[in-house]
This record gives C-alpha cells, structure tokens and sequence, in this order.
C-alpha cells in the first residue's frame, strides 16, 4: 500500500505536531526525574502551559465538549491522527489529559517500563474498561481467576455480568494470600488474573510478585485495584503487576471530591496484550480505541 500523501497545509500541522509532542516528551522525562511529592503537585503543567492557559496557575477544567480549529487543514491533520488533538471530549480532554499524565508519573514511579492512564467517569468504570477487553471472544473453558476479597462493585461485575450473564467461568479465590489457591486455579485459559491490594473493605492483602509470575506463566495479566493504598503507599507495576486501576473517587480525590477511575497499563509488560484491537503496537498515540488497548492475541481481529 502507498503511502498517503498530504496537502502541504496539512504536512506543516503534521510538522507541529511533532514539535508538539517532543515537547510533551520532554516535559514528562523531566517529571519523570522529580520527587514523587513534586509530580504528585504538578504532573506535567508547567510555566509554559500556564502562559497559554491564560496564567493560570493549576491546571484548568476545561468544560468545552469539542475543540475547535485553526482551518481545515488542521481539522485534517488532527482527525487523521496525524497530531496530537483532543477533538472531543468523550474521546480525549485537555483536563483529563493532565491528571492521566499525572497518574501515569505517579503510577511509574520507580518503574523501569513505561506506563499508559486512561481515566474514566468512576472506579467501576476503570474496572470495567481494564478487563472487559479479555473477553472477547470467549471459548470453551475460557476463565477469570479472581480474588474473592474485592470491592462489592468488582464483586457484582465478575459474578453477575461476567459469570451468570455472559457465561465466563468465574474462578474465586478465597484467601488472597494464598499462592496455592491462586496457583491451582490459574490456566492456560485463564485470560486475567484480578486481585485488590489491600481490599476494600477487608484490608485482606496478596503476595503480588507470586501471583503475577503465575499469571505470566500462562500468558495472563495481572489486574491490582490499588484504590486503597494509591501510589504513594504502593506501585504495583514495580512488584510485576500489569495492569493497575483505581477508584479516583477515593483517597486521590481526598474522598469527595470526586467520581472518577483509572485503568494504568504497563505498556512494555508483556507483546501479548500490548497491541490496540487495530494492531497497533503500543503505546499508541491515537484517541481512537483508548477503550480497547488491552486486548488478548487469542481474541484481536485481523483486520
Ligand atoms: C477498591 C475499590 N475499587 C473500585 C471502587 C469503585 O469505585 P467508584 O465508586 O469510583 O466507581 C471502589 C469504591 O468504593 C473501591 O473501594
């Protein structure tokens, strides 16, 4: 196939946009050399986005349900991907944008790999978007191994929507901190492994560096809800967790401030479910399929 060719008003927005997302790269590799208190503070927003945000000093919440452009070979060049845009708010959010950056910062810290954040409209909603895409396309003996001790929502998703309405077998284990129990129930059908850490609202805990060596031994990710303890207590992408999501509606948001949730995703954890239900290899800049990004090999399409 060749490659498209662009108008030269649109080839100079590509050219910004290259500028535009060197300049974000290297505003977070500074970040990425600060204090966690100093990231938590002030994520990426600096002097710079300040002076174009009007002065203002903290990030502003942008209310605005779509953007507007220059002219149309702006609009070209951002609805083609071919630049950094948010288009639309459902989509992608200049606000929402910077507490994803923050997170993933905070997230990743004391991480080697590199770490993606999709934020979403509640903890529940995280939860959902972090496993729903192991799903597709269930097979005969297809399984979710899962810590019994998780939040009543988590509970009610795995149990009732997963397991009694679409038929996944739903494999509960009871203690949390025993690796045996999660051992005997992993297998190579199991398409992710879900534990929270610590739990709400039992406090129960789990060896996450075992559990995740006996996820990765069968291909599986492992999912930590890490609302409780945030990233300031805990990390688990540096224990060997893959995915991390969190109920922003808690601690993080001083609980009630908010409702908000986050899905974390290593993006070097493993080629298995680092690939966009398109095909693209991640971390991928598109806003198109942010709520597809972990998907299984067994269940990508071809196309
Ligand atoms: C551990 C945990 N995960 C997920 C959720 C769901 O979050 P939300 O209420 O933001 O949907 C909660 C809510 O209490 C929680 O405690």
């Amino acid at each position: 196939m060749s490659n498209p060719t662009y108008s030269p008003g649109v080839e100079q927005y590509v050219a910004k946009g290259q500028q535009m997302m060197t300049a974000v790269a290297n505003q977070r590799a500074i970040m990425k050399a600060k204090k966690f208190d100093t990231i938590a503070v002030h994520g990426v927003y600096n002097a710079e986005a300040a002076l174009a945000n009007q002065g203002s000093i903290i990030e502003p919440a942008y209310l605005s349900p779509a953007q507007h452009f220059e002219n149309s070979d702006h609009m070209e060049a951002a609805l083609a991907y071919l630049m950094p845009s948010w288009t639309y708010s459902r989509i992608a959010n200049p606000t929402v944008g910077y507490l994803e950056e923050t997170l993933s910062l905070l997230e990743g810290y004391g991480y080697d790999g590199e770490v993606s954040s999709c934020v979403t409209s509640s903890g529940m909603s995280a939860v959902f978007m972090a496993t729903n895409p192991f799903l597709a396309n269930p097979e005969p003996g297809t399984n979710i191994v899962v810590s019994a001790k998780c939040y009543g929502g988590s509970f009610m998703l795995f149990g009732e929507r997963y397991g009694r309405e679409r038929g996944i077998e739903v494999r509960w284990v009871a203690d949390p901190l025993n690796n045996d129990e999660w051992a005997e129930k992993i297998d190579a059908q199991t398409r992710f492994v879900f534990g929270e850490m610590p739990s709400n609202p039992g406090l129960s805990l789990m060896d996450i560096p075992a559990v995740a060596e006996l996820a990765h031994a069968v291909g599986a990710p492992l999912i930590v809800d890490s609302t409780v303890a945030t990233p300031a207590l805990m990390r688990p992408l540096t224990m060997g967790a893959d995915i991390v999501v969190h109920s922003v509606s808690k601690s993080m948001a001083t609980s009630g401030f908010a409702i908000a949730g986050a899905s974390l995703p290593s993006t070097t954890s493993s080629a298995r479910w680092g690939q966009t239900s398109c095909g693209k290899i991640l971390p991928c800049t598109s806003s198109c399929c942010r709520s597809a990004i972990m998907v299984p090999a067994s269940a990508r399409s071809t196309r």
